[in-house]
């Protein structure tokens, strides 16, 4: 099984850093071509190789890390899905630039976010319309980059939540996500656990559990 990253951000990086840690091997992508991600691959090890978009987007799974905006140039141009799995990490929210206005109609702004009105739809059904044939499975999208890490300090195992339409596609994540050592839990088909663990404003996002 091959797995690919579109996406070397924040959350594109800390995918490929447990993948690393687990010994799972990966092929990375930005927007800047692979001599970009000379460091980070050096840093990561043997696992981790760097190469372009549609290099990445060949996988048998492929992770995409890409901001809400980017999703539909990024993606909606690639060859064709074919019932492959692809993992979508994404919230639908607009980042703000540094030193941006204060917004009171903002709820999200002390998180250096604002909301994209979707007009009442979720974010993976919107989502979805950009990987025709693909079989799409939400995961890594409810919690920090920054704390995507599969032991917690207090002992126990990270809890990843992901959703997903396909049993077989989500048998082959959830298997990954064990592999990878955090303990996941299946919200069920994508209409339902998308919007439970998105932001904005899922109940569940940003919700970091810890299975003891
Ligand atoms: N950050 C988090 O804590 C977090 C948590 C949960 C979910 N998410 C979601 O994860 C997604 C990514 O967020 P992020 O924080 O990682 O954003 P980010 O730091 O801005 O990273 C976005 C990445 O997308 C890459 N990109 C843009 N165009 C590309 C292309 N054509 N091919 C390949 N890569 C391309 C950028 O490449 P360059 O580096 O070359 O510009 C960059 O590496 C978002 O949808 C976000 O909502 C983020």
């Amino acid at each position: 099984m091959t797995i690919g990253i579109i996406g070397a951000g924040a959350l594109g990086t800390g995918v490929a850093r447990v993948f690393a840690a687990a010994g799972v091997a990966a092929v990375i992508s930005n927007s800047r071509g692979p001599d970009s991600l000379a460091g980070l691959v050096e840093e990561l090890g043997q696992s981790i190789k760097a190469g372009t978009t549609e290099e990445a987007a060949q996988a048998d799974i492929v992770v995409v890390a890409v901001r809400w905006e980017d999703v539909g140039r990024v993606i909606g141009g690639l060859p064709a899905w074919s019932g492959r799995i692809v993992i979508d990490t994404t919230n639908p929210v607009t980042f703000l630039e540094p030193g941006s206005p204060e917004d009171p109609t903002n709820p999200l702004a002390a998180y250096g976010i604002k909301p994209i009105d979707l007009g009442g739809r979720h974010s993976s059904a919107v989502f979805s319309e950009h990987v025709p044939g693909a079989r799409v499975v939400k995961l890594f999208n409810h919690l920090d980059a920054r704390t995507l890490a599969p032991a917690s300090p207090v002992g126990g195992q990270t809890v990843l939540f992901y959703s997903g339409d396909d049993a077989d596609a989500k048998a082959q994540v959830r298997a990954l996500v064990e592999t990878l050592g955090f303990y996941p839990i299946d919200l069920g088909a994508l209409d339902v656990g998308g919007p439970l663990a998105s932001l904005p404003f899922g109940p569940l996002a940003a919700s970091h559990l810890v299975k003891i």
